[in-house]
């Protein structure tokens, strides 16, 4: 990959929510914090950063976002809920792959978490984006 960004924050990703897309790009900003780590071979503060800025920050989320859906009685919360068991379960072994090092899984594992991560907001994420707007419309 030719840029030390592996994540281009645009508009695909946003919900509409602004709250959570806040969230959303501080987690793709420490998601490439900690690719360029790797990249730069900086293996023990990629796992620093990774566990202070991307893996808190995670959990911190999806349960912010998770809270939120409860709020606005999001009728597909617990699909929703499921798939961000998927996340965490790629994020614990993302951080296994950091540990052992070994930089062809750990490129592996990146590329399934950023896979993960765009499809399910740009898919998920925006769904519920759309559900709360029409929530909104609705009622005024
Ligand atoms: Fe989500
Ligand atoms: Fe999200």
């Amino acid at each position: 990959m030719g840029t030390d960004k592996l994540i281009k924050f645009d508009e695909s990703l946003l919900t509409g929510v602004e709250e959570m897309d806040n969230q959303h790009k501080k987690l793709v900003e420490a998601f490439n914090k900690v690719y360029s780590l790797i990249k730069e071979g900086k293996k023990e503060e990629a796992l620093k950063v990774f566990i202070k800025d991307l893996k808190e920050y995670t959990e911190f989320h999806l349960k912010e976002e998770e809270k939120f859906l409860e709020e606005i009685n999001y009728p597909e919360i617990e699909k929703h809920k499921r798939l961000h068991q998927q996340f965490r379960k790629i994020v614990f072994s993302l951080e296994e792959k950091i540990k052992e090092g070994n930089p062809e899984s750990l490129r592996e594992a990146i590329s399934i978490a950023w896979g993960w991560i765009h499809v399910h907001i740009a898919k998920s994420d925006k769904k519920y984006g759309e559900y709360y707007k029409n929530l909104y419309k609705n009622q005024s």
